[in-house]
C-alpha cells in the first residue's frame, strides 16, 4: 500500500514576521490562491492517494488548525508532536506508525509549504518513485535544477548513467556555506533536494537503525496505534535528538537515489522565493499595497498587513519591508537567511 505523510510542524521562521509561531506559513494562503499551503499539498496528493492513507504530522499546537483546514483527513491521521525536534524524529515516528498498519507499505513524505506548478509532472515522478521504492532498498528524493547558490537547500550530486529516470546519489550536502553552494552551482553537476522523499518503511527504519540508533531505541519503546501511544510519545520526546532527516540520514546513507523533476517548484521558505513567485511592478518591486509612491527604488519586497496604508520609498534597493501589527522588519534581501536569527535575538531581548 502507498501512504503519504505531510510534515507540517515547522514555524517558518525565515518567513517572519508574516509566519509566526502562532500561525506558521503552511497554514496561510501566502500567494493569495484561496487555499493555504497545506491545503494545496493535500489537494495535490489526494489525486494519487485516498484520504485514509494521508497523514499529517505537526506540533500539538497545530493539530486543531490542521483538522480545521483538512476536514477530509480522518482525525486519527493528524498526529501531534509534543516538542519540535526537526524532521528526523517525525519521519521515524510516522514510519513506525505506518509499518504497524502495513509492514510492506511505501510512503511519500511531503513538506507542507511548497509551490508546485506542474502537478502532472509531480504525480508522474511520484508514481515512478513509489514503484522503485516498493521493490528496492532505496531512499528516493526528487531533485530540482538549481538556479542560484541558495544556502537554504540540500545539494545532490549524482552518478550519471544516461537515459534513466533516476540516478544514484554520490554526495548529499545539506545547507552548504555560500562558497560551496556557488561551486556546486558552477559545476553543473548538482540538483537541489526538493525535500520530497519516497521509501518503503523497512528501508527507512533500517537507515535510522544504522545512522540514528539511539532514536530508533527511543521510538521502539512505544506501541503504535494503541491507547498508550500518545503518552509514550510524550515521555520519549524530551530524550530524542533534534536533527533534520537531511543531516541525520540522507547525508550519510549510501542508498539514496534521485529523480530529476522539473516541477515548477519553489520552497516558499524565504522572502526571496515569494518575490520570485509574485507579480512585480515596472521597477521590479513586489508590493502588496495599493498606494505606493516610489522614486529610484527597485527590487524591493514590500508587504504591509494593513495594505490601505500608503507608503513612500526613495532610493531603496533590494530590501525587504514587512509591517504587521506587532513587527516592522527592514532588511536587505540578501540577508533573508538571517531572518530566523533575528527572531531568536528578539526573543532574548524580551
Ligand atoms: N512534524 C514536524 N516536526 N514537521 C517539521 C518539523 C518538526 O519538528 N520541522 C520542520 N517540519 C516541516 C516543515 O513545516 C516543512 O514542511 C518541512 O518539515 C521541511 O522543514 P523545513 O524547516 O522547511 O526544511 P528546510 O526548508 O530548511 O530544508 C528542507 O527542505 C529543502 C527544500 O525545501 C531540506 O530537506 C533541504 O535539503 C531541502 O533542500
Ligand atoms: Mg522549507
Amino acid at each position: 500500500d502507498q501512504y503519504c505523510v505531510i510534515m507540517a510542524g515547522g514555524i517558518g521562521s525565515r518567513f517572519w514576521p508574516l509566519s509566526t509561531q502562532k500561525f506558521p506559513k503552511q497554514f496561510q494562503d501566502i500567494l493569495g490562491t484561496g487555499r493555504t499551503m497545506i491545503q494545496q499539498t493535500y489537494d495535490r496528493i489526494s489525486k494519487l492517494l485516498p484520504a485514509e492513507n494521508i497523514f499529517v504530522i505537526t506540533n500539538l499546537e497545530y493539530v486543531a488548525l490542521s483538522h480545521q483546514q483538512l476536514p477530509e483527513i480522518p482525525a486519527d491521521n493528524i498526529v501531534g508532536e509534543p516538542l519540535m525536534k526537526n524532521t528526523a524524529a517525525c519521519n521515524l515516528y510516522m514510519a513506525n506508525k505506518i509499518a504497524e498498519i502495513n509492514p510492506d507499505a511505501t510512503m511519500v513524505v511531503l513538506p507542507a509549504d511548497h509551490l508546485i506548478l506542474k502537478e502532472d509532472v509531480f504525480l508522474e515522478k511520484l508514481a515512478i518513485a513509489f514503484n522503485l521504492a516498493s521493490e528496492n532498498d532505496y531512499l528516493m528524493t526528487l531533485g530540482i535544477t538549481p538556479t542560484r547558490p541558495d544556502t537554504g537547500y540540500g545539494y545532490i550530486q549524482f552518478v550519471d548513467k544516461k537515459d534513466s529516470d533516476y540516478f544514484k546519489v554520490k554526495t548529499f550536502t545539506e545547507k552548504p556555506i555560500l562558497e560551496l553552494a556557488r561551486s556546486f552551482l558552477d559545476s553543473g553537476d548538482f540538483l537541489w533536494n526538493a525535500g520530497i522523499f519516497v521509501w518503503n518503511v523497512k528501508s527507512i527504519q533500517k537507515a535510522f537503525d544504522n545512522f540514528l540508533p539511539e532514536m530508533t531505541q527511543h521510538f521502539a519503546a512505544c506501541e503504535y496505534n494503541s491507547e498508550g501511544e500518545k503518552s509514550c510519545i510524550e515521555s520519549i520526546y524530551p530524550k530524542v535528538q533534534k536533527i533534520s532527516i537531511d543531516n541525520g540520514i540522507l547525508e550519510k546513507a549510501k542508498n539514496v537515489y534521485v529523480i530529476p523533476a522539473n516541477l515548477g517548484w519553489s520552497d516558499l521558505g524565504t522572502w526571496t522565493s515569494v518575490f520570485e513567485n509574485t507579480e512585480k511592478d515596472e521597477n521590479q518591486n513586489a508590493v502588496n499595497v495599493k498606494n505606493m509612491l516610489s522614486y529610484q527604488s527597485e527590487g524591493n519586497i514590500i508587504h504591509l498587513k494593513n495594505n490601505n496604508k500608503a507608503i513612500v520609498i526613495d532610493g531603496l534597493k533590494d530590501y525587504i519591508v514587512v509591517d504587521t501589527d506587532k513587527v516592522l522588519l527592514i532588511c536587505p534581501i540578501e540577508h533573508d537567511q538571517l531572518i530566523k536569527d533575528y527572531v531568536l535575538d528578539l526573543k532574548n531581548l524580551k
